[in-house]
């Protein structure tokens, strides 16, 4: 094979996975009423997004060099079950729009135009400086999409850095499952790499424009508080701040603990090793980085890579002293439910995940207590209250979701590549923390590297040849078209679509 053939096809697979693996941005919550025995009706009014990465932007350094970021603490609003959001400033004169905070993408978006779910959106007529570029983009997920076009406006954050700056914006003209029943938001901030910015990498993200217009330092730190708190429970949001520019003291206890940003598209780590209890899962450490391990705001839940996850929950089965859980709870299709006041969590076992700390011949552990993987749900009928399980099983890659995040407060050290975690001072619940964090520990018991493409590699390949057989085979149908309609139509004067000719074709 020539190698530029090669090369095209291994940038063909590379976005095709990307376009795949980028593809949880919103799961629907599913929400079930109904007893720890007796399953239930699934409500299909009470969808719900879970992707709830959201971060509330601080202000960085005043021109002294003295930094306050207290004004940015409390700065989002939200929980994880409808996502995390702050309010920003765009156009001229500014529009106010909530904007969920997502650090598994790259791309700023805003709806403009109307929808049933939305209250209000970014008139684009009404704003002085809005350029369109002429550029379309489009960005699909598991559970939606949504489609527009590429502009350039001004934007401020009020809880947020001093100032306004120009960004890249995605005016959302229509959409498909991306805007749901409930949310309070009419945007999304992606503040991952340019790497997933969509149409290309071209489109500066967000968080690079506003570190390069208002010379900021290159970091952002983000706290979520909605741990213990019921996904569906409207009358007391939750919150957060999103530290923009640094570091807040007040946010966390104890020391921050940094791990390695090993690529930078997503915020992908390097996970070592997985406990149940104090019991370690003991698999090949290269299976928890499969195909990649990353830190998402925007997906709710703990994700596990199917191997993993099915001895996750075969070690809490074992540990915990419940007996005949139903496999409809592990799958989080069923809730459970216990009687009023009767918590479960001293029947469930911590969770503890290890990450390589920057000295590689070391790691360091965070750890959840049952309380943020075992979540309340909704008051069924007064006298139960149920929980579903905040783990769940992933067909691409290990994501450390809102579940996970919700105990930690986490710093995205882009300058010096790496993502702290220190235990956040909101998860706490009646005077227990939610969250632990220990180390260092020698990481000598584990492989040299845990996210060598060796287990990843098979899969490539198997995607290069599944991608040139189907090259193949439209090639073979693009000669038919050419040979064969010319013909067709003289003889029978039918006209068709293209989609329908290749239907023809294929039969
Ligand atoms: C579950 O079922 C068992 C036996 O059917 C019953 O004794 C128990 O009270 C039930 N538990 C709940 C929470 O309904
Ligand atoms: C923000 O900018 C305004 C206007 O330039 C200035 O008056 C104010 O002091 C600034 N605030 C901070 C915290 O830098
Ligand atoms: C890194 O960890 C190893 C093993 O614990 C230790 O011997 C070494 O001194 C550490 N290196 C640094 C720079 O701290
Ligand atoms: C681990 O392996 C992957 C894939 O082979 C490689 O890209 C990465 O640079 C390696 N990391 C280290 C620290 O050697």
């Amino acid at each position: 094979m020539a190698p530029t053939t090669t090369a095209s096809l291994w940038a063909f697979a590379f976005s095709l996975c990307l376009g795949v693996s980028e593809c949880y941005f919103s799961i629907p919550l599913k929400i079930y009423t109904g007893s720890y025995n007796v399953s239930s009706e699934l409500d299909p009014s009470q969808r719900v997004v879970l992707k709830s990465d959201v971060n509330g932007l601080s202000l960085a350094s005043d021109p002294t060099g003295t930094v306050n970021f207290l004004d940015m603490v409390n700065n989002l609003q939200g929980d994880s079950g409808r996502g995390y959001y702050i309010e920003m400033s765009i156009g001229t004169p500014g529009q106010k729009l909530n904007i969920l905070v997502d650090t598994g993408s790259s791309n700023f978006a805003v709806a403009a135009g109307p929808h049933p779910f939305i209250t209000h959106y970014f008139n684009r007529a009404l704003s002085s400086t809005y350029q369109s570029t002429g550029r379309n983009v489009a960005v699909r997920y598991t559970q939606g999409n949504w489609e527009g076009e590429l502009g350039l406006d001004y934007a401020s954050i009020p809880n947020g850095p001093n100032g306004t700056f120009i960004i890249n914006i995605a005016a959302i003209l229509s959409s498909d499952g991306f805007f749901l029943p409930g949310i309070k938001w009419q945007g999304i901030l992606g503040l991952a790499y340019p790497m997933l910015a969509r149409p290309d990498s071209s489109v500066e993200p967000f968080f690079n424009s506003l570190v390069q217009q208002l010379k900021i330092p290159d970091i952002f730190s983000l706290q979520m508080c909605g741990a213990g708190l019921s996904a569906s429970d409207t009358t007391d949001p939750a919150g957060g701040s999103l530290i923009m520019g640094g570091v807040e003291p007040t946010l966390y206890r104890g020391s921050l603990w940094y791990t390695p940003i090993i690529e930078e598209w997503y915020y992908q780590v390097e996970v070592l090793k997985l406990e149940v209890g104090d019991q370690n899962l003991n698999l090949d450490c290269r299976e928890y980085n499969m195909d990649k391990a990353i830190v998402d705001s925007g997906t709710t839940l703990l994700r596990l890579p199917v191997n993993v996850f099915n001895a996750v929950v075969e070690a809490i089965t074992r540990s915990s002293l419940i007996q005949d859980f139903s496999s409809g709870f592990w799958d989080g299709t069923k809730l459970a439910c216990w009687m009023k006041g009767e918590t479960p969590w001293r029947f469930f076992p911590k969770l503890s995940i290890y990450l390589r700390a920057t000295n590689t011949s070391q790691s360091f552990r965070i750890t959840i207590l049952p309380q943020l993987y075992i979540q309340p749900i909704t008051d069924v009928d007064g006298t139960l209250d149920c929980f579903r399980f905040g783990v769940s099983s992933s067909a691409n890659g290990l994501v450390i979701g809102a579940t996970v995040m919700e105990g930690f407060y986490v710093v995205f050290d882009r300058a010096q590549h790496r993502v702290g975690f220190a235990v956040s001072s909101c998860a706490v619940s009646g005077g227990v923390a939610l969250s632990e964090i220990a180390g260092p520990f020698s990481a000598a018991d584990v492989a040299a590297n845990c996210s060598s493409g060796s287990l990843r590699e098979p899969l490539l390949w198997v995607i290069s040849y599944t991608l040139m057989a189907v090259c193949a085979l439209v090639l073979i149908i693009l000669l038919l078209l050419l040979v064969l309609p010319c013909r067709r139509r003289n003889s029978s004067g039918e006209i068709t679509d293209e989609s329908s000719l290749v239907r023809h074709r294929i039969k």
